[in-house]
């Protein structure tokens, strides 16, 4: 089995979608206050939380959290709503090993707002992508996506919740084929 850990920034309902159907290690918030980290504590799953602030340079920060992958012997990351910009760090020590969602369907619409920008550009139709981490924003190699439409009675709200009701089906949907694919893997 894989082990996962999730990051996230704030809300974090994606995680406990994830949570709720696959072991998690542990999920890891940049900002200690995130709700993200009372889920965890509601699910039994572990939490770090620290902040880039509290570190000399965003290699420490990120340094701190290689040194915690490593510890839990991690496979597979999976960035849900994490709001930074993975650097060089993490990237050279976990590269391949990071995947990431994205509300909008990649390479439309990159950026912290996805689903605001496709609303206000007026589109019939965006997704959800979900995507291998790479240097750029939104740039990695896609793995999955799916299309959502924009209805005609549609509010921003209820285009945001679509678009959210997607995510928690394809960020399963993915991990589900992973563990297919690792232990068809150890059959050979
Ligand atoms: C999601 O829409 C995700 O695609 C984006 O940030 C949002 C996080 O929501 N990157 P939550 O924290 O999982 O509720």
């Amino acid at each position: 089995m894989k082990k996962i850990a999730v990051f996230a920034s704030g809300n974090g309902s994606n995680f406990q979608v994830i949570a709720e159907q696959f072991p998690v290690e542990f999920v890891f918030s940049d900002h200690r206050d995130a709700y993200v980290l009372e889920r965890a504590d509601k699910l039994g799953v572990k939490s770090y939380a620290f902040e880039l602030r509290e570190f000399d340079s965003k290699e420490a920060y990120e340094k701190a959290i290689v040194d915690l992958l490593e510890e839990h012997q991690i496979d597979l990351v999976c960035l849900a709503g994490y709001m930074k910009i993975v650097g060089p760090t993490l990237l050279s020590a976990y590269e391949g090993r990071i995947i990431n969602i994205h509300p909008a369907y990649l390479p439309e619409f990159p950026g912290a707002h996805g689903i605001e920008d496709a609303w206000n550009a007026g589109v019939d139709q965006s997704g959800v992508t979900i995507h291998w981490v790479d240097s750029g924003v939104d740039t990695g190699k896609i793995i999955q996506q799916v299309r959502v439409p924009r209805l005609a009675d549609d509010t921003i709200e209820s285009f945001e919740a679509r678009i959210h009701e997607a995510e928690y089906k394809l960020y399963p949907e993915v991990l589900d084929g992973w563990e297919w694919r690792e232990s068809n893997a150890s059959k050979q």
